[in-house]
């Protein structure tokens, strides 16, 4: 590789997930991004550096050629709509399910349901795909707290080992969506490094089947 390629990841799950795949394709970050303040991170390579974002944020810096390639959840991408990104890899790390929740043992709701969420659209997508109205809560995390406290009938949120929803008193329902983290690229980066970034996407295919 002699071009180079600016890859964006948030902290947390996400960068603890995908260094494995970076590894097996012979990238090491030379900083711990969870340590360091620095928002760009170098790597063992010249032609390789990382950015670090919120995960709502990646598909932006991606879309808008901030990033040549990024990591996103498919819950964020689906918020996000997919607009000038390419999805071309399918990374199978923090895998999850966007499901429906409520309190357990709720009676039935007269009327509109009141849903608390940070996934606006998908919700909206999903029950208008079911012809059925919701009001909709517009929150930035701790979902589960909203159906406790009265200010909606349920939640739509992020479910792996449903341990948070036990600990608040509420269970699963319905299922919207599986969910994991997916590599995305840049509609001109693909064009423009073609060889570059194939060859990277190949790199990490080939990360994902040993993992
Ligand atoms: P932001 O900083 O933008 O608010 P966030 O705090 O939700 O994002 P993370 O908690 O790091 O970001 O989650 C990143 C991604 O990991 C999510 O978009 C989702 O795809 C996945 N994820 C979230 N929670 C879980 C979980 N409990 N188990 C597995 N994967 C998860
Ligand atoms: C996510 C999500 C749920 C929780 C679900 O939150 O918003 O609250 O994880 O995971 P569970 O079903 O295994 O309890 P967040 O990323 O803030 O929490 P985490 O890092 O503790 O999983």
């Amino acid at each position: 590789m002699s071009e180079m390629l600016t890859i964006a990841l948030s902290k947390g799950r996400i960068f603890k997930d995908t260094l494995p795949l970076l590894a097996h394709a012979g990238i090491e970050p030379v900083e711990d991004p969870e340590k360091s303040r620095k928002l760009i991170i170098g790597t063992n390579r010249d032609d390789v550096r990382l950015i670090i974002v919120r995960a709502s944020d990646v598909p932006t810096y991606v879309q808008y050629g901030g990033a040549d390639l990024g990591v996103a959840g498919k819950d964020v991408l689906m918020e996000h709509g997919g607009e000038g990104l390419y999805e071309p890899l399918d990374l199978q790390i923090a895998k999850c399910k966007l499901m429906t929740a409520g309190p357990k043992d709720a009676s039935p709701v007269q009327g509109r349901l009141r849903i608390a969420t940070k996934f606006v659209n998908s919700t909206k997508r999903y029950y208008a795909e079911q012809g059925k109205q919701v009001d909709i809560i517009k929150l930035y995390g701790s979902m589960e707290l909203a159906p406790l406290v009265g200010m909606a009938d349920m939640i739509v949120d992020l479910v792996d080992t449903g341990n948070t929803l036990i600990a608040n008193g509420l269970e699963p329902w319905d299922h919207i969506a599986d969910i994991s983290s997916r590599l995305i690229v840049n509609k001109a980066s693909m064009k423009m490094k073609h060889d570059t970034v194939k060859s990277f996407i190949n790199m990490m295919e080939e990360a994902v089947k040993k993992q």
